[in-house]
């Protein structure tokens, strides 16, 4: 009898203790990796979300840049981080897919070695030169590459990068090898393409609206089905003559493997109220992102969006005859 007590009180201390580390997070700031510099489309959307996020979870998110491989080096080192839910990563449609097949010796696998907290927001891809390119329109831009390919310089963001996998499907639609200049985000291959260093780049939308409003770099088009709000002059790849090229990233949360349900599901429901709110949709809609609705943003449809791109874009590299690293 005296036995059963002990144990039923070992059981109750067990129940009360152990969850209670989950029940009470955070108790201290939050790592939000970004693995690709400051200035970038994730850095923007991960800082949007973070700073909501935040007041939500009554603890700072630190944004920390970690660069390198295509955003693969910073997410092989979250997969890695103790999964207590203080070390989060803003994986893209590049790191947590598009690596798997331009990486044989990846260190992680996105479907497997992650818990996914939710979608961010889904981003447009844009065909973009700099504002010089001789080129009037998509038709003109397709012709000039190809006639001219020796000489021209495509920037990207690193192997692995969402930037290098649309420009990898874009140019092998051309039938062009260009030059391929890579840099540590689409942040500063932005700030090079502005200032004409390098020729013609595949971005994500919010990295490029206020230059393309602005006047600084050129849009040809973007590789979606219907035009974007935030920029409803700039025609879809499809209106434009070259409806081959389709493509569309997207941005989410991830927490290493491991990380308690009870953490995770605090963290997917401060991401939901951060969607919900109408300042964060206004900026993120601003910036021409798509909002997923709540039956898209949850852990188990980016599970399933996780592994269905993997194999999308892993079909794809493979037809556009990438050379993996
Ligand atoms: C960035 O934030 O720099 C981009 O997401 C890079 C990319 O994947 O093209």
């Amino acid at each position: 009898m005296r036995l059963l007590t002990r144990l039923g009180l070992a059981a109750a201390f067990a129940l009360t203790t152990l969850p209670a580390a989950a029940q009470d997070y955070p108790t201290k700031p939050i790592t939000l990796i970004v693995p690709f510099a400051a200035g970038g489309p994730t850095d923007v959307i991960s800082r949007i979300i973070g700073e909501h996020m935040s007041r939500t979870l009554g603890q700072q998110i630190v944004i920390e840049n970690a660069l390198g491989a295509g955003g693969t080096t910073a997410s092989t080192r979250a997969k890695r981080a103790a999964p207590d839910g203080y070390t989060l990563i803003t994986g893209h449609m590049g790191t947590h897919a598009a690596s798997v097949a331009l990486y044989p010796k990846l260190q992680y696998d996105p479907r497997t070695d992650f818990e996914p907290i939710g979608l961010i927001a889904g981003t447009p891809i844009l065909v973009l030169a700099k504002k010089d390119f001789p080129a009037k329109d998509l038709k003109e831009f397709v012709a000039y590459v190809k006639a001219n390919e020796a000489k021209l310089n495509n920037a990207h963001a690193g192997v692995g990068s969402v930037s290098f996998t649309t420009c990898l499907l874009l140019n092998s639609i051309m039938g062009v090898k260009p030059t391929t200049i890579p840099f540590q985000g689409t942040g500063p291959s932005m700030n090079a393409l502005v200032g004409g260093q390098v020729d013609y780049m595949c971005d994500q939308i919010v990295n490029a609206v206020p230059q393309v409003l602005g006047g600084t770099i050129k849009a040809y088009a973007i590789a979606t089905a219907e035009r974007n709000p935030s920029l409803p002059d700039v025609p879809t790849t499809k209106e434009a003559g070259l409806p081959a090229f389709e493509a569309s990233a997207w941005n989410a949360l991830f927490a290493p493997k491991g990380t308690p349900k009870a953490v995770l599901d605090k963290l997917t429901d401060a991401l939901g109220k951060a969607l919900d709110d109408e300042a964060v949709r206004k900026r993120l809609l601003d910036l021409g992102s798509d909002i997923p609705g709540p039956d898209r943003r949850g852990p188990a449809a980016l599970s399933a969006l996780v592994k269905s791109e993997v194999d999308k874009w892993g079909k794809v590299i493979k037809e556009a005859g990438a050379e993996v690293n």
